[in-house]
């Protein structure tokens, strides 16, 4: 068994992560490199630097999760941190206490750090001015999903190299997905051009505000033309009932992932996606198990990626 405390490299020019949009191509670097040591380090089972021992974690979950959650949690045991968890099931704001009283009741009992998931945007923001403690944003309502965006950016990076020019497809509800709006940002800052594809009700209002690099497809085949990466978004079904999606039956016609479908993308295109998966909506089964998903290295490559985060943020000598 080795150590990878050594050749992990940099640190970072901010303090909290609420989101990727503030975040500077170097530090998006440092995170990016950090995480693959630290991916190398989890293929190997090596042992990790305990750079969190004696830092007092909290995971503030006020909505439901299973990857992230579960690879926050997993990321601090390896660097030696012993974590609190809280939902609101089963806590005092299930009883009405504020989102801020809350926060500082936690922090009187010691918390260095906030990894949070709220339904409201701008949570994380609010935290990191109320309290003292680092502040990683794990989802924050449509807003942004950093570490959900770097990992995906990791993801891409290690099977197309540097992602400048790369073309990746973001297809399905973009208006209310933090995660697209967290890799439309890093995509961005990396060089890479991104498509946006959906039902014309869950396309975003205002696209041009995400810049020259991204654009909005006329139709499914123009998004996967030539495709590098394509990245598909679980369909919210509570956004069915408000009319904003058209039957699951005519969504899978128009925005579904199937394997003609794909062959459009250049050869070997990866095929992403957050999860949970609706298998059979956005994507059929067989891709989505197929040879050229990366699902789950995603799932692998987040808690690397939350390990560097917390590493480079709230480790002791990172
Ligand atoms: N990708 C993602 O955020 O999944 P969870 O909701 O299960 O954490």
């Amino acid at each position: 068994m080795t150590n990878v405390a050594t050749g992990i490299p940099g640190v970072l020019s901010i303090r909290h992560l609420p989101g990727l949009r503030e975040v500077s191509r170097q530090d998006l670097q440092t995170l990016l490199d950090t995480a693959q040591r630290f991916r190398e380090g989890l293929d190997r089972q090596e042992n990790f630097p305990k750079s969190l021992a004696g830092v007092s974690v909290v995971n503030l979950f006020f909505e439901n999760s299973t990857r992230t959650r579960l690879s926050f949690e997993t990321a601090q045991k390896k660097l030696g941190a012993s974590p609190m968890n809280f939902t609101t099931s089963g806590s005092s704001a299930a009883k009405g206490e504020s989102l801020r009283d809350t926060a500082r009741n936690i922090e009187s009992m010691g918390a260095d750090v906030f990894v949070v998931r709220h339904q409201s945007a701008g949570v994380p923001q609010f935290l990191a001015k109320h309290t003292k403690a680092v502040v990683i944003n794990a989802g924050d309502g449509a807003c942004e999903h950093p570490t959900q965006g770097l990992l995906d950016a990791l993801t891409m990076r290690q099977h197309l190299g540097d992602l400048a020019h790369r073309e990746v497809a973001i297809i399905g509800d973009i208006r209310h997905s933090r995660v697209a709006r967290s890799n439309i940002w890093a995509l961005s800052t990396l060089g890479a051009r991104v498509r946006l594809w959906g039902p014309a009700t869950l396309l975003p209002r205002s696209p041009l505000a995400f810049g020259p690099s991204v654009s909005i497809a006329q139709s499914i085949e123009e998004a996967l033309e030539g495709a590098d990466a394509v990245m598909l978004l679980r369909i919210q079904h509570e956004r069915q009932s408000s009319g904003m999606l058209p039957s699951l039956r005519e969504y899978r016609q128009s925005f579904g992932l199937d394997h003609s479908r794909l062959k459009l993308a250049r050869p070997g295109a990866l095929v992403l996606h957050p999860g949970p998966i609706n298998r059979g909506i956005e994507v059929v089964s067989e891709v989505a198990d197929g040879a050229q998903s990366v699902i789950l290295e995603q799932v692998t490559n987040g808690v690397a990626v939350r390990m560097a985060c917390l590493h480079l943020l709230a480790g002791k000598n990172p």
